[in-house]
């Protein structure tokens, strides 16, 4: 099968499609021809090698998002048919050779049947950016419906995802977007407002949105620049849940005082293996229902991971980046 593999930690560039032996599933694993692979930044921070939750042996093959069909079954497996449609999530698993390849061997556990309505780039969108808004809403923040809900950086696959499930939950949803194009996203995805952060002071709207109230919870995605902000919109009691930083940033601690708020971080590599089933289930629920319908904002091949992985980090996002086999 064709597959990228990385030789070295470093830069993109370290990314190279060869053509390697098909991996063979073991007792309690399952082998999936894909079709699609989900590209995460955190894709991008375990190729640097400088990953504080993960540094594969090398060589290695990056992703653990993707979607395909079920081709061969390991000893012991049952839940699972050879032809099925599913998506693989094999971030917490045991075994997964890498969902940038045409075939992955992962735990069982981490495939999951795919909602009919549902294409394999879609399917290769759900594993990381939906666990992880289901984690940080529901496993973090304890997100209660008419609650209102920031989601700071609703324009990309985890933004997207909360979006699409605090809205199914009955919560009032603020989205933010920093370009035209990924707020007329927002706004399509559902969300009740839209506000644009790279505009001076767009924060000051929450208040008119909220009744004076402000939000009671903000999933933020850029907090080393956003959490000061974010603790001056809380509700009493409100929660931010720390879901991306990419830096330092300085907060009055005073703010949370009078209104008793809370900074909560998240990382899905924390969830146990009962939070990440809670998180399947209901994501596969979701999907079934369609009310959890990932947005593909672009397609590349799969020998364009190097570019692939140079334009999950720019700005502008539209949507999850998916590479098609
Ligand atoms: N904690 C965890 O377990 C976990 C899991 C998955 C991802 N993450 C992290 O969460 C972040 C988002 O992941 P993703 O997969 O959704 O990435 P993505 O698809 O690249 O989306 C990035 C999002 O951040 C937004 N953003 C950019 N500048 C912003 C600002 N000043 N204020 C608020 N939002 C801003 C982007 O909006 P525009 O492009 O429209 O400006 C976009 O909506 C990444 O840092 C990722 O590493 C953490």
């Amino acid at each position: 099968m064709r597959a990228i593999q990385a030789a070295a930690f470093g830069e993109p560039e370290v990314l190279k499609l060869l053509t390697v032996p098909d991996p063979v599933p073991g007792p309690g694993e399952v082998r999936v021809r894909l079709h699609a692979a989900g590209v995460n930044p955190a894709d991008t921070y375990v190729r640097s090698g400088t990953y504080a939750f993960f540094k594969p042996p090398l060589p290695y093959t990056p992703g653990f998002d993707g979607a395909g069909t079920v081709e061969a079954l390991g000893s012991g497996v049952t839940r699972l048919k050879v032809g099925e449609r599913v998506y693989v999530a094999a971030l917490l698993g045991k075994v997964c050779t890498g969902t940038y390849a045409e075939a992955v061997v992962c735990d069982a556990d981490s495939v999951h049947p795919l909602a009919g309505a549902l294409s394999f780039a879609q399917g290769a969108a759900l594993g990381v950016p939906y666990a992880t808004a289901y984690r940080a809403l529901f496993q973090k923040a304890a997100l209660k419906p008419a609650e209102a809900v920031l989601v700071h950086g609703a324009s990309g696959g985890v933004g997207i995802a909360a979006l699409q499930m605090a809205r199914a939950h009955g919560a009032r949803v603020i989205g933010t977007a920093g370009t035209e194009a990924g707020r007329r996203l927002v706004r399509e995805q559902g969300a009740h407002h839209v506000l644009d952060h790279t505009a001076p002071d767009y924060l000051a709207a929450v208040a008119g949105l909220t009744e004076g109230r402000g939000v009671d919870v903000v999933i933020e995605m850029l907090a080393n620049v956003n959490l000061e902000k974010d603790l001056g919109v809380l509700a009493k009691f409100g929660r931010v849940v720390v879901v991306g930083s990419r830096g330092a940033v300085e907060i009055t601690p005073r703010l949370t005082m009078g209104r008793e708020s809370s900074i909560l971080g998240t990382a899905l590599w924390n969830a146990s293996a009962a939070e990440m089933a809670d998180a399947c289930a209901a994501i596969a629920a979701g999907a079934e229902a369609g009310v959890l319908n990932p947005v593909v904002g672009r397609e590349l091949p799969l020998a364009e991971a190097p570019r692939a992985h140079v334009d999950v980090m720019k700005a502008g996002a539209h949507g999850k980046l998916v590479l098609v086999m």
